[in-house]
């Protein structure tokens, strides 16, 4: 299936998890993809899975939360395939063990959370669109989750910032639909990767579990996926929405695990 033949795509946070399953998706659908992270090794390492899968694919060290580096790599891509089209702002994330409550919230952590979230998500939208304006359209993916949903005893700045990233998704849809660029946001549930499994304590992923209405954890792919249809034309008349895919985490009746047991089968 060729769904994104012809289209340039740069995901950022290609180096690991998700981001590196959307990437892969994008390669095997026909996107030639810009891999950036800022570990060079590990975006190597995805090129080179890309290109053993037949894929065409360029490494880019990136810091998504200073302006030069990102320009640098919006301007990678259209040097070396031609132009960009699909943008995937993927890195975000905050450290668990000092983002806590609003009292005991380490605010040089609530600051690294705003840029590595939102400064990131605006910086790296900024410079993709006058490429895909240029281009005549385009498709900007961001990384919400299911945090920017719902409030939390803990991690309070990830969620604070994952609902911005929200609304910037919505004012970028507004801005720029005329020149027919779409941006939407996917909200990730609790998602198998190296960042949920190094950070959680035992026994919180079987809870997380507990909570979906699926009966597993998500993986990589299955965001990824979701990502590829953003990306195609397949999703030409959506945008400025979060697609929320989280196993049905945030529709279930917080009653409902309990209650499961009574169901006949
Ligand atoms: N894993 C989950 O359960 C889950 C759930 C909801 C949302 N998300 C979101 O998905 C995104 C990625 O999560 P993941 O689990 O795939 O994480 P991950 O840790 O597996 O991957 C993140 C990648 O981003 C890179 N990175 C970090 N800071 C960077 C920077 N400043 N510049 C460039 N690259 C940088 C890292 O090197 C790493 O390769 C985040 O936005 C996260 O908030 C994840």
């Amino acid at each position: 299936m060729e769904r994104l033949k012809d289209k340039v795509a740069v995901v950022t946070g290609a180096g690991s998890g998700i981001g590196r399953a959307a990437a892969q998706l994008m390669s095997r659908e026909g996107a030639r993809v810009v891999v950036a992270d800022y570990d060079t090794a590990a975006a190597e390492e995805s090129a080179a899975l890309i290109a053993q899968d037949g894929g065409d694919a360029l490494a880019v060290t990136v810091d998504v939360t200073d302006e030069d580096s990102v320009a640098r790599m919006t301007a990678s891509a259209v040097s070396e395939f031609g132009g960009l089209h699909v943008l995937c702002n993927h890195v975000g994330g905050t450290n668990p063990s000092v983002d806590l409550d609003v009292l005991r919230m380490d605010m040089d952590e609530f600051d690294r959370a705003v840029a590595r979230n939102l400064r990131s998500t605006l910086l790296g939208t900024r410079h993709a669109l006058p490429h895909m304006i240029r281009a005549g359209g385009g498709s900007i993916i961001n990384t919400a989750s299911v945090a920017a949903l719902v409030g939390d005893v803990l991690q309070t700045s990830y969620g604070a910032v994952k609902a911005a990233v929200v609304n910037l998704t919505k004012s970028t849809a507004v801005q720029y639909g005329p020149h027919n660029v779409r941006c939407n946001a996917v909200a990730p549930g609790a998602v198998v990767t190296p960042a949920l499994e190094n950070n959680l304590p035992e026994g919180v992923v079987e809870s997380l579990k507990k909570g979906n209405a699926l009966p597993r954890l998500g993986s990589p792919e299955d965001i990824g996926h979701t990502m590829v249809f953003l990306a195609s034309d397949e999703s030409r008349y959506l945008t400025g929405q979060l697609l929320v895919v989280d196993g049905g985490v945030t529709m279930q009746s917080s009653a409902a695990p309990g209650r499961r047991a009574q169901l006949p089968v």
